[in-house]
């Protein structure tokens, strides 16, 4: 589903990715984690083009979104395809990102009207139903400013499923929430899980990555310096720093 292959990243003179590459099959559940300033978000972002990588290639699904040549050249295809291969992948962000203008229930037909043309009757039964599934259906004429954090971040991931995605990122979906109201986004994402999403989420939640990841990818200044099962890396972490960081963690 994902291919990314000796990703580099560069902002200025600080390379932030140092030759980043992984491979996810589809339904599998990807935990990344590493300290702060390791490149995580950075990688999700070159990921959906949100950033744009300096040497490396990428593809979704089979399709390449960016590639290197042997000059070393980066080269992006064109617009269109970026979009296209783009709308493949859903994210959800620490922030949540709604439009505060509008209402939950308008937060989530906008992007399935305005970028896939779908008919605003064809769209809100189904905007109903992902509300409904991730327990929200009594506030889809609330404004997100009447919405708690976890009841703000279930909106976006139900914001992100409407557009149909392949495979959603979640960049550290629960960091800015109160302890109290990470729960029930980690049980609507566990959710996701089951249903067998393609996911990749960057999570401080030790537990969740444990439980739900197939694998955890431990990211440090800019290169995975391990990839391991979950049980494994959590029971027998190899590398030195991993051992310390799971150690600062829990
Ligand atoms: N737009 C940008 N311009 C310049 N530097 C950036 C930019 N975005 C990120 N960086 C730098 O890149 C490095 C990696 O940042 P990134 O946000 O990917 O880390 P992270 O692993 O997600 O950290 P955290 O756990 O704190 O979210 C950091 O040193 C950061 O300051
Ligand atoms: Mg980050």
């Amino acid at each position: 589903m994902i291919h990314a292959d000796n990703l580099h990243k560069r902002f200025g003179s600080v390379e932030v990715l140092k030759g980043v590459s992984l491979s996810m099959q589809k339904g599998e559940v990807i935990a990344m984690i590493g300290p702060s300033g390791s490149g995580k978000s950075t990688f999700l972002r070159c990921l959906n083009h949100l950033e744009l990588i300096n040497r490396g290639q990428i593809a979704i699904e089979g399709e390449v979104m960016a590639r290197t040549d042997e000059q070393g050249h980066c080269h992006y295809m064109p617009d269109a395809d970026v979009r296209r291969i783009c709308r493949k992948m859903g994210m959800v962000f620490q922030q949540f990102n709604l439009f505060p203008h509008l209402t939950v229930l308008q937060n989530i037909i906008e992007a399935p009207m305005t970028v896939k043309g779908i008919k605003r009757d064809e769209i809100i039964p189904k905007a109903e139903e992902l509300l409904h599934k991730v327990g929200l259906a009594a506030k889809r004429d609330s404004y997100p400013a009447r919405l708690s954090g976890g009841q703000k971040q279930r909106v976006a991931i139900a914001r992100a499923l409407a557009m149909e995605p392949d495979i959603m990122l979640f960049d550290e979906p629960t960091s800015a929430l109160d302890p109290e109201l990470t729960g029930e986004v980690l049980r609507t994402m566990r959710q996701l899980a089951e249903e067998h999403m393609t996911m990749l989420v960057v999570t401080h939640e030790m537990a969740f990555a444990r439980e739900v990841a197939s694998r955890v990818i431990f990211m440090d200044h800019g290169l995975i310096l391990e990839e391991r099962p979950a049980e494994e890396l959590f029971a027998d972490p190899q590398h030195p720093r991993t051992r310390e960081f799971l150690r600062n963690m829990l």
